[in-house]
């Protein structure tokens, strides 16, 4: 091994060191990839891409796609979804108040992506220069892996429904519209494309790269498991929902500008922290990874968790 990793004291969040990813060779790169793969999120400081430059990076791992609110991709580079809470010449530039609940993304298709890649272009800052508006995340596969066999027996073939409307209750984006909040205005627009959507996924999932299991919960969305009664499901909801997030294993992400930070979206979920208000500005570019790219390899899993 030669990328040089900071571990945090959590399952995930661990930094890759002294690396250019404008300039990765393919055996670093493929490296890269492994860590990524088994540890579900990696942070990698002081890169400062532009659009260009991320996008080129983060087809490395295969193809992309975009967010389901086209309003929020950029214009120019639509494989970009912008989160911000910026407004310019009366334009919000991106989705503001987004990834604000435990989730992983894009629940709302069939194929959830493979992961993202979140690049810091402004943070907001308290008066004495704490940073603000962190991202938090927990992982999937270890809450998987420490259930007691009994739940896991329970849910291994448990399905569960995911609903737009529930989670637009949740997050309040179904609240009424000040007519001059223009983030609200636009909001209402994307959300129009996805209205009343169901969908329903399987609580365990297997990594298509790794193998392993991870359990799919999604804060707020999840109206019921399939089969089970009402108050059993809202109970094994919170009980799978508090595991993942119990004390101990949540890594918060401080962001500074340049930072990547790289999620899998089967093995991690993360939230988005909204502890600043205008005229703290936000700014993040996020590419999202096609689940083709982690598919491909379903047939011939990695074996590289527990090699490295
Ligand atoms: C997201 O959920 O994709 C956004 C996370 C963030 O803005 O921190």
């Amino acid at each position: 091994m030669s990328l040089k990793i900071e571990f945090t004291p959590y399952p995930l969040g661990h930094e890759i060191k002294d690396i250019d990813v404008r300039n990765l060779d393919d055996r670093d790169f493929d490296e890269l990839q492994a860590i990524y793969d088994r540890y579900g999120v990696i942070v990698i400081r002081g890169q400062s891409l532009d659009p260009q430059e991320q996008i080129a990076f983060s087809k490395r791992f295969g193809p992309l796609e975009r967010f389901v609110w086209e309003e929020y991709n950029m214009r120019d580079f639509p494989e970009i979804f912008v989160l911000s809470n910026i407004v310019e010449d009366g334009k919000p530039l991106g989705l503001d108040n987004g990834g604000r609940y435990w989730h992983s993304d894009m629940w709302i298709t069939e194929q959830p992506p493979r992961g993202s890649m979140l690049c810091a272009i402004e943070v907001p800052h308290a008066d004495d220069g704490k940073p603000l508006g962190s991202t938090w995340f927990a992982s999937t596969a270890d809450a998987y892996d420490t259930l007691p066999d009994e739940l896991k027996n329970k849910i291994e073939n448990l399905s569960a429904v995911f609903s737009s409307k529930a989670f637009s209750d949740f997050v309040g984006y179904n609240k009424p519209a000040d007519d001059q909040d223009v983030h609200a205005a636009n909001l209402a627009k994307a959300q129009a494309q996805t209205k009343d959507v169901l969908i329903t996924h399987k609580m365990v999932r297997h990594h298509p790269r790794t193998g392993r299991k991870c359990l799919y919960v999604v804060e707020g969305a999840i109206t019921h498991i399939v089969g089970l009664d009402p108050q059993e499901s809202r109970a094994l909801l919170d009980t799978l929902m508090n595991h993942v997030i119990r004390a101990g294993v949540v890594y918060h992400h401080n962001w500074q500008v340049g930072d990547i930070v790289m999620w899998d979206n089967y093995s991690a979920v993360h939230c988005a922290i909204g502890d600043f208000q205008w005229p703290q500005r936000r700014l993040m570019h996020r590419t999202t990874l096609s689940s083709s790219a982690a598919r491909a390899q379903e047939a011939t899993p990695s074996t590289s968790s527990g090699t490295m």
